[in-house]
């Protein structure tokens, strides 16, 4: 099913400690308040698509109550917000703020649309964290800071509706810009030409599949087939990111790997050149993030 693709297109492990770095070199603060209001952009209209798609009624149908109704259209007036606010501060220092694109979100009913966003909100917290260390200006730094908590919160009420943990690990999980935008541009079509180009790479999906993944949730300890369009080798690892651990898994040419028992929550999946966690950014990613949900064993 297509929704399980993005998710999805989304042993014995080492433990290491690691954060993906970026390179920083063109990364300055106007790059990345471009950055988040490109996913600003995209959540916007991921919200607003949907309240125009579906009515109270519908998702009323689909198990969401008419509270749960309210707090969607409260949502989607934060995204809205946030657009509003980086663009005006984009426009504040002379840039041209970016456009926002046309798209195509992978659900088809109210219940893969909540299930899509929690995943999209999660994201947001991510794209936020791994930012955080590149912002140079402890103002902007406090601004994203602000947007962030807000995201974790929507976050914790799509998991609570979806009778999942609100939080399911002590920390969450920074992640680096092209890592986030290589899951972005899965739902991107087209973009208006006038728009800055950011300093990022998407790279090739990784699809996963896993015994019962229509009905059950991916517990940690089992195992999952993954293939991809990225050529590898046998000095190829997968990185599980969950909060600010990485575990590193050697890939064996059949492509079964067994999820690390240690993982938890929103873990991204990275297949990378390296089996050093401190070396995972752009030059070794080779593959990912694929986007799995995981429940501790
Ligand atoms: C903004 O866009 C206009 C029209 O494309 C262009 O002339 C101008 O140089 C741009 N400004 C900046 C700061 O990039
Ligand atoms: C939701 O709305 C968008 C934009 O109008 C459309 O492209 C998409 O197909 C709709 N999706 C569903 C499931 O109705
Ligand atoms: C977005 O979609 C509209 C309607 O299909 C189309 O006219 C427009 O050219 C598209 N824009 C981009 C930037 O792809
Ligand atoms: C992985 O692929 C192998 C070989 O096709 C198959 O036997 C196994 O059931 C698959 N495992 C999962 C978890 O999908
Ligand atoms: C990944 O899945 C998509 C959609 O099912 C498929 O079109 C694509 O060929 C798959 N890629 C690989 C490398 O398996
Ligand atoms: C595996 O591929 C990478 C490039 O993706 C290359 O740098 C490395 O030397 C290759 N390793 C082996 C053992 O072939
Ligand atoms: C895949 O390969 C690994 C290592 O060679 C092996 O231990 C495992 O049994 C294989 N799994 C499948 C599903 O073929
Ligand atoms: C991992 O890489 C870091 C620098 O990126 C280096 O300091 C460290 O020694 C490496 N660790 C191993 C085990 O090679």
């Amino acid at each position: 099913m297509k929704f399980s693709v993005i998710i999805a297109a989304f042993a014995a492990a080492s433990v290491t400690f690691g954060i993906p770095l970026v390179k920083r070199a063109h990364i300055t603060d106007a790059v990345i308040l471009q950055y988040a209001l490109t996913l600003e952009h995209l959540e916007d209209a991921f919200y607003h698509q949907a309240l125009q798609n579906f009515t109270e009624y519908e998702f009323a149908q689909d198990g969401f109550d008419s509270s749960f109704y309210a707090q969607l259209q409260s949502i989607a007036a934060d995204e809205h917000a946030h657009v509003e606010f980086l663009t005006a501060g984009l426009e504040a220092a002379g840039a041209n703020a970016t456009k926002p694109c046309n798209y195509s979100f992978p659900y088809t009913t109210p219940r893969e649309f909540v299930a899509l966003a929690r995943v999209v909100e999660g994201l947001g917290v991510s794209a936020y964290l791994g930012a955080a260390s590149s912002i140079a200006n402890a103002q902007y730094l406090t601004a994203a800071g602000s947007i962030l908590t807000v995201e974790a919160r929507h976050n914790a009420f799509l998991n609570t509706e979806l009778f999942d943990n609100p939080a399911p690990t002590p920390f969450d999980t920074p992640l680096g810009f092209s890592e986030v935008y290589s899951v972005a541009a899965n739902f991107i079509t087209g973009c208006p030409p006038s728009n800055p180009t950011l300093p990022v790479t998407a790279f090739p999906s990784i699809n996963v599949t896993y015994a019962n993944s229509t009905t059950k949730p991916l517990v940690a300890g089992s195992k999952v087939n993954i293939t991809t369009e990225a050529t590898t080798n046998s000095s190829t690892y997968a990185a599980f990111l969950s909060g600010l651990d990485t575990e590193l898994v050697a890939l064996p040419s059949n492509g079964s790997l067994t999820v690390p028992k240690t993982v938890a929550g929103q873990v991204y999946l990275l297949l990378v050149n390296t089996n050093n966690a401190t070396k995972i950014n752009d030059e070794t990613v080779i593959a990912g993030p694929a986007i799995l949900k995981v429940e501790a064993a």
